[in-house]
């Protein structure tokens, strides 16, 4: 699709639950140490929602931020994009559940889930919108209530999840700035190595993939942890190229927060010092499709960067899927 206007990022917002659970909460929960978790993953806490509110609440909080920050109104909106995997039902969609709450009358409004890549799908799917001319405004939200699936007795997984929202406005931005390139993928052969049932469960999924028969989400850590550090450095090294831009002409790397020694690894890969990656999984563990857009709007509210810096975002998640794209800043 040829490009008729640039789209770039409005406007950006976050929320995120008080509930603060900790490594020690942990140790009291599960086999587990303080010491193992931060040696082995860099989290030290993470935010949990309240057993009886919902995750869409965090979605709501977080768009209504960014569409302030953006300068429009909800009635402005043409599409809202909720990134999640963990919808609070299936239907209605989180996002129509957030159309309803925020008033955004003329909004159409689908779910995407594409996972902890799911931020990266969405902003390749809004991109088309907005460049074509079709839409003018799109409020893209990554949300997660992450710890309603997670399995409470399983050590290997419980330990690395946490709820959160982000948010952004994208819309049209000057010629030469905003999203410069997006690139995503998935490969449906590795899709096991991480699992939440839903509608449908066979005979093995009733052995590994519940608990209590609740459905609970179900991980092979060890396989992901080797596919996330290659794509990592596949997907920036890919929308460089796209750009044509090298890694010097970088100003951050925004990754997927999910383990500070996948974070190294890529860093290692790439060759880049590690003050060029965005970190704070030490303070939310992982957040799913909320956690690039929570980063983005902390290194945006910490002044990190400026207008015409160039930003790289990756992720990976299940699927398994990655996702990365440049974006030019333009505010
Ligand atoms: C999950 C992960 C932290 C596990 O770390 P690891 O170093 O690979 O650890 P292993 O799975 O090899 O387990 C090593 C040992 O620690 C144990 N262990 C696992 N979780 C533990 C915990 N929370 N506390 C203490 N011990 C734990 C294991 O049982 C195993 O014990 P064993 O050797 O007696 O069998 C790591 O593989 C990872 O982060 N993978 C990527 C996950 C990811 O990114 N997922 C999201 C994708 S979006």
């Amino acid at each position: 699709m040829s490009r008729i206007y640039s789209c770039g990022i409005l406007g950006l917002g976050s929320s995120l639950p008080e509930k603060v659970l900790t490594n020690f909460d942990l140790e009291k929960m599960v086999d587990t140490t303080n010491e193992w978790i931060m040696k082995r993953t860099g989290i030290s806490e993470r935010r949990i929602l309240e057993k009886d509110v919902p995750a869409h609440e965090l979605g709501v909080d977080a768009a209504n931020k960014a569409l302030k920050d953006a300068g429009i109104s909800a009635e402005d909106l043409d599409l809202i994009i909720v990134a999640t995997e963990t919808p609070d039902y299936l239907t209605p969609s989180t996002s129509c559940l957030i159309q309803s709450r925020i008033n955004a009358k003329k909004a159409a409004a689908f779910d995407l889930n594409a996972a902890c890549s799911g931020f990266i799908y969405g902003l390749t799917v809004a991109d088309q919108f907005i460049k074509s001319g079709y839409y003018k405004y799109v409020l893209l939200i990554g949300c997660e209530g992450l710890s309603k699936i997670t399995d409470w007795e399983d050590r290997n997984t419980c330990v690395l999840f946490g709820d959160a929202a982000g948010a952004a406005v994208l819309g049209r931005v000057e010629d030469g700035y905003g999203i410069m390139s997006t690139y995503i993928g998935a490969d449906g052969d590795l899709g096991k190595n991480i699992t939440a049932p839903c509608c449908y469960l066979s005979c093995e999924d009733i052995e590994v993939r519940t608990r209590d028969n609740k459905r609970v989400l179900w991980m092979d850590g060890g396989e992901v942890f080797k596919f996330a550090v290659k794509v990592m450095e596949h997907g920036t090294n890919k929308v460089l190229e796209q750009s044509n831009l090298t890694l010097e002409d970088l100003k951050l790397i925004v990754p997927h927060q999910a383990n500070i020694r996948i974070l190294d690894g890529a860093a290692k890969r790439l060759g880049v010092s590690k003050d060029k990656i965005f970190i704070n999984l030490h303070k939310y563990g992982n957040i799913s499709s909320a956690s690039i857009p929570v980063g983005l709007n902390e290194a945006y509210e910490g002044k990190m960067f400026t207008k015409g810096d160039n930003l790289v975002l990756v992720g990976f998640g299940g699927g398994l899927t990655w996702g990365s794209a440049l974006v030019r800043w333009s505010k």
